[in-house]
Order: C-alpha cells, then sequence, then structure tokens
C-alpha cells in the first residue's frame, strides 16, 4: 500500500513538473498551456509503456526490473492514471485560453480514452477482481490497455508528418512496445517466471 502510493505522489510529481516546463516554455497563456498539455502527455506515455509492456518484459527477460513491474502492474497503472489526469487538466486549461470545443471525434475517442482510463483504475482492485470475476476482469483490463495503446500510437504516428525525427522514438517506442507484446504472446506456452498475482 505504501508503495503503491508513493507511485501515485511520484505520478503527481512528474506530472506536475511537466506543467511547470510547458508553462515556462511559451510566453502566452495559450502557448504555455499547450505545451504543458505536450509535456504531461509525453510523461505520462513513458509511464504507460512500463504498464502496458510489463507482462512481456517480464516474460521475454525476466529481471528484478521485470518482476517488480510486473507485482506492481496495478500500482504503475494507478500512477498513469495520476499522471493522465494531470494532461486532461493541462488540456482543459489549453482549451479554456484559446477558448476552444475539441471537434466530435476527438471528444469521442480521446474523452472515451478518458473514461476507459478511470473504469480501469477504479477496479485496480482485489474486490473488483471478485465482482467481476477474473475472467471479465481481464477482458476489461485488456480492452481498456489496448485502446489507451491505440490513442498514443495514433497520436504519435500521426504526429511524424509534422516532425519525423523529434516524434521518431515516441512512436517507436509505441509500436515497439505492441510488438514486444505480440512475441511474448508468441512465445506463451514456454516456462513463465513465477508471479504473485494480484499484488502491487
Ligand atoms: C478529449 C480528449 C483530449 C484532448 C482534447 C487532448 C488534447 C491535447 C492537446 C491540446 C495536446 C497538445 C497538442 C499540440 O501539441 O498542439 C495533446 C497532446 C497529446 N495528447 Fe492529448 N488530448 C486528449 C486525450 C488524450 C488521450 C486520451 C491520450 C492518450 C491516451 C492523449 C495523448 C496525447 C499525446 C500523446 C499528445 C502529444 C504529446 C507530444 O507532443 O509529445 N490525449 N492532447
Amino acid at each position: 500500500m505504501k508503495l503503491r502510493i508513493l507511485l501515485v505522489a511520484l505520478a503527481a510529481a512528474g506530472g506536475a513538473t511537466a506543467v511547470v516546463a510547458g508553462v515556462l516554455a511559451a510566453s502566452d497563456l495559450a502557448g504555455s498551456w499547450q505545451h504543458a498539455a505536450r509535456y504531461t502527455a509525453r510523461f505520462a506515455f513513458l509511464v504507460f509503456v512500463v504498464v502496458y509492456g510489463a507482462s512481456a518484459w517480464h516474460r521475454l527477460a525476466p529481471s528484478a526490473a521485470s518482476r517488480f513491474a510486473m507485482r506492481n502492474r496495478r500500482s504503475l497503472g494507478l500512477a498513469f492514471a495520476t499522471a493522465h489526469s494531470v494532461h486532461l487538466a493541462a488540456l482543459i486549461a489549453f482549451l479554456r485560453a484559446r477558448n476552444e470545443v475539441p471537434d466530435v471525434l476527438t471528444l469521442v475517442v480521446g474523452g472515451g480514452a478518458f473514461v476507459t482510463m478511470y473504469v480501469l483504475a477504479a477496479t485496480s482492485t482485489d474486490a473488483a477482481v471478485r465482482r467481476l470475476g477474473p475472467s471479465r476482469w481481464k477482458k476489461l483490463h485488456r480492452f481498456g490497455v489496448h485502446y489507451l495503446w491505440f490513442v498514443f500510437a495514433f497520436t504519435y504516428l500521426g504526429r511524424l508528418a509534422e516532425d519525423a525525427v523529434f516524434f521518431a522514438p515516441f512512436a517507436a517506442l509505441a509500436v515497439g512496445v505492441f510488438a514486444l507484446r505480440l512475441v511474448a504472446r508468441r512465445s506463451r506456452g514456454e516456462a513463465r517466471p513465477p508471479v504473485v498475482v494480484g499484488a502491487g
């Protein structure tokens, strides 16, 4: 429990640092919040990659670090939800500064992703696993993380057209972690290192 609080606090601190860096990066209000929205999404993405890739990483290259990520996946998921909530706050500030409303597609897909993220966060407990049943719980969480991955991947692949060199590492990370999951899936059936299910 203490570790969960620590990870969430670290994520909040990282998100806050991203906001400060963003606000300092531009001289006008809208520009400041636009940078804050960018930097907070980048920070949250890095946390997300660990959550999304933890199982595959542990299956393919087990180590103390991968075991930590695997055991504490739920806590890291909550840390991601915390960090990405800061993105939500920054983008609301940006939209207010611009007096803009996002287009319907962004509202539906991006808004849906936030709703999904909060559903995952709210069901990251042993009690929720028991209530939903392990199979439904797994399906819900698998759907949720893939949906969030899709929004990150779609955003970063789309931004390659804007600045290919800068956004290539982000796009590669998004595609790479998906590929890692595919490879790990294929290797299923081989011996897997022991993992404490339901911890974190
Ligand atoms: C209604 C929902 C959302 C809105 C209105 C929104 C808005 C924004 C804005 C204004 C930016 C800065 C864009 C710029 O550089 O000019 C941004 C960046 C970004 N957002 Fe969101 N966002 C939403 C949801 C999400 C979700 C759910 C995700 C991921 C799961 C996400 C991931 C990103 C990423 C990856 C960036 C690019 C950061 C970068 O430049 O590295 N956004 N978003």
